[in-house]
């Protein structure tokens, strides 16, 4: 599987936190993390490839001689920076794609203000201004559970005089305080890990030597073809296990999947990894709502499909954070699915999803989205007849080479 996408991204942001040489294995080389790299670059980080492993030399941060930093389609890129240069002593604009530039800000330059952060958003969007500002401590209670704005906050921490705190309502994934723990950062976690605190200043943390796995949101889609597709059998190699990232996989046990986990280990970034084996099964209804949708966020889309093919109808709530990524995903799911045959009823924060329905193949559109593209190409893999998918070319924002691996595993692509 190709490297964790959020693991990546973090990788060589934090590097800034701790000047000396970093070495990161099995990097994910994709869109988005290839605009995180960049942007990084621009920062003064200086990156080589050896032997497909990242080496960076890190100084820590300088002002870019062009402020203007393209963030590009990659939402955890902008929302991550804006909090690691909110008190960096850097001047900067971090701008982004059309797409990027249509998604909620607020909820990140509106708490770096508490801190002290002299950040400005375009009408609560991109582009964002960021000025030199020292910034204090703050104690944090975030509305809704996210792991961008919490990971924002603590980088901004890194750099606030005193204590900074966050509280989520839920778990969101927790890659941001596995690594900076690895790094020897002083940070705190409560029992249900719901709340983290950072302990600023925190600038002159440890080298990273890291090895990322492989990412389990990418694994989600060839879990879920292998799960409808007849006679497959999958195994999937080091895949993050970390419990904040796969929901899907008890979401889908419970609907009677047959996934094994086998080779169970831990990278030296403190990070659950083991291999996957699937095999197709009869699947049932469920309910998925409350604290298991921010640990299933980006597999809901995929998650649909799945239930397209299972024995009743699946109701999925609390999940209106999908509206807000790279598209509406629930508008865009629902009406992909229904371009297939199959019957899915639109909630304001969720969908209802009837099946089983046989599916059909479709002409049928990414809109600029890779979780949406790669949904497609899995239905298209288990519809009646030829599926077209148009505008793939974003699907290598977080899993190039997702193609030739579904070809390798069997599928008819053309
Ligand atoms: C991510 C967090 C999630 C997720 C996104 C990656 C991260 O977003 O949807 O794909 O790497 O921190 P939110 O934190 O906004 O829910």
């Amino acid at each position: 599987m190709p490297g964790d996408k959020s693991i990546s991204h973090r990788a060589v942001m934090f590097s800034a936190l701790a000047p000396g040489v970093h070495r990161v294995r099995g990097w994910l080389q994709a869109g988005d993390t290839l605009a995180t790299l960049s942007v990084m670059q621009a920062l003064g980080l200086r990156v080589s490839q050896e032997d497909g492993e990242l080496r960076i030399e890190s100084q820590g941060l300088r002002s870019p001689t062009w402020p203007r930093l393209d963030c590009r389609n990659s939402g955890t890129t902008m929302r991550l920076l804006s909090g690691l240069l909110a008190g960096a002593g850097i001047e900067a604009v971090l701008d982004g794609s059309d797409q990027l530039r249509r998604r909620p800000m607020r909820r990140v330059t509106e708490p770096l203000r508490r801190m002290g952060a002299q950040i400005e958003d375009t009408e609560g969007r991109a582009p964002l201004h960021i000025r030199p500002a020292a910034l204090h401590g703050v104690e944090h209670h975030l509305p809704i559970a996210s792991a961008q704005v919490k990971s924002a906050l603590l980088l901004a921490g890194c750099f606030a005089e005193g204590e900074t705190v966050v509280h989520e309502p839920a778990r969101s994934r927790d890659h941001t305080e596995r690594m900076l723990l690895a790094m020897g950062a002083p940070l705190r976690l409560s029992e249900d890990r719901r709340t983290c605190a950072i302990q600023g200043p925190a600038t002159r943390l440890q080298s990273l030597d890291v090895m990322v796995p492989g990412d389990f949101s990418s694994a989600a889609f060839l879990i879920v073809a292998a799960t409808l597709a007849p006679g497959s059998e999958v195994s999937l190699q080091q895949v993050n296990l970390n419990p904040t990232r796969i929901g899907l996989l008890h979401i889908l046990q419970r609907m009677g999947a047959s996934i094994e986990i086998a080779d169970l280990a831990e990278t030296s970034g403190g990070e659950p990894l083991g291999t996957l084996i699937v095999r197709p099964a009869a699947l049932r209804a469920t309910q998925v709502g409350g604290e298991e949708i921010p640990l299933a966020i980006d597999e809901l889309p995929i998650l649909a499909l799945a239930a397209t093919q299972a024995e009743g109808e699946t109701v999925i709530r609390d999940a209106a954070e999908l509206r807000v990524k790279e598209t509406d995903r629930i508008a865009q799911v629902c009406d992909i699915l229904r371009a297939f045959g199959a019957e899915v009823e639109e909630l304001p924060d969720g969908m209802i999803i009837r099946g089983p329905r046989p599916l059909r193949g479709a002409h049928l559109s990414s809109r600029g989205d890779h979780r949406l593209g790669m949904l497609i190409a899995v239905a298209g893999l288990i519809a009646r007849g030829e599926t077209i998918l148009e505008d793939e070319a974003c699907i290598a924002d977080s899993f190039p080479g997702f193609a030739t691996i579904l070809a390798r595993l069997g599928a008819k692509i053309g």
